[in-house]
């Protein structure tokens, strides 16, 4: 399968003279899967998908090195507009993405910021108020919403402008039963369109619908598992959990 997001040598440290937080990472992330990262908390997880997404070096300062590719394009060369089409990420703190008075408003935003017309808007509004059935939620204010319905929100309006590339920040264990079976659902069905799914997450669950597993461990990838190895997934997860 072809790869679309390359990380080529990349370290990182956000100021410069903290030790890296991502050091000299070198991996494929192949079109169409899913694939999940996991590891200890402050291992840089979170880090690295801000590297796929841009976010660093074109929003949060540090020290980069290496590079980051999304179709063979350095993301440094890529314009915010055209990153936000080819990639998006649902943020491990939703409250950080959540700002505005409605959920229509939030994922009408990145459209509206793109300049869609006013008619397109208001379709891709209602396709995506029936697919994560939210539409009881379309007014509500998102800052008053539960937890859950945060999460089902930010999702909704990242998928809003059609990313090949969706990531999952700690997103789904943070939904109840119904939600994370509609979200993995939803996931699923996103595959079968060749988007391409990163998810984070720390339960094995979650993880068992990746189709690689990157392991983490203080700023490098210690280890990576095809979920069809089995014994040795198994064995690896024992070990990382008991
Ligand atoms: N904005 C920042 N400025 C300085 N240090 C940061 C910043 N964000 C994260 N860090 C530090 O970078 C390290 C990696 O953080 P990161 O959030 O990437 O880890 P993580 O693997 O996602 O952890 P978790 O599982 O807890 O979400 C941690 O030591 C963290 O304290
Ligand atoms: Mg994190």
């Amino acid at each position: 399968m072809k790869h679309i997001i390359e990380a080529r040598n990349l370290s990182f440290s956000y100021t410069e003279d903290s030790s890296k937080i991502l050091d000299s990472i070198n991996l494929k992330i192949e079109k169409g899967s899913i694939t999940a990262f996991m590891g200890l908390s402050g291992c840089g997880k979170s880090t690295l998908a801000f590297c796929f997404c841009g976010i660093i070096p074109k929003g949060l300062s540090g020290t980069m090195e290496g590079s980051v590719f999304i179709e063979e394009n350095d993301i440094r060369e890529l314009s915010l507009p055209s990153l936000s089409q080819k990639i998006a990420m649902v943020f491990q703190d939703v409250d950080n993405q959540l700002f505005l008075p409605t959920v229509e408003a939030e994922i009408a935003f990145a459209l509206e910021n793109l300049c869609f017309s006013y008619d397109e808007i208001e379709s891709i509004v209602e396709r995506i108020l029936d697919t994560f059935k939210i539409r009881h939620l379309r007014y509500k204010n998102p800052s008053r919403l539960s937890g859950g319905e945060k999460h089902l929100v930010a999702i909704a309006s990242v998928l809003s402008l059609d990313p090949q590339i969706i990531i999952l920040d700690e997103v789904l264990s943070e939904l109840d039963g119904e939600n994370r079976k509609l979200i993995i659902d939803t996931v699923k069905a996103l595959q079968e369109l060749e988007k391409t799914i990163i998810i984070i997450d720390h339960n094995i669950e979650n993880l068992m619908i990746a189709d690689t597993i990157f392991f983490m461990k203080e700023g490098k990838i210690e280890e990576r598992i095809e979920v069809d190895e089995h014994e040795l997934l198994q064995h690896k997860l024992c070990s990382f959990f008991l």
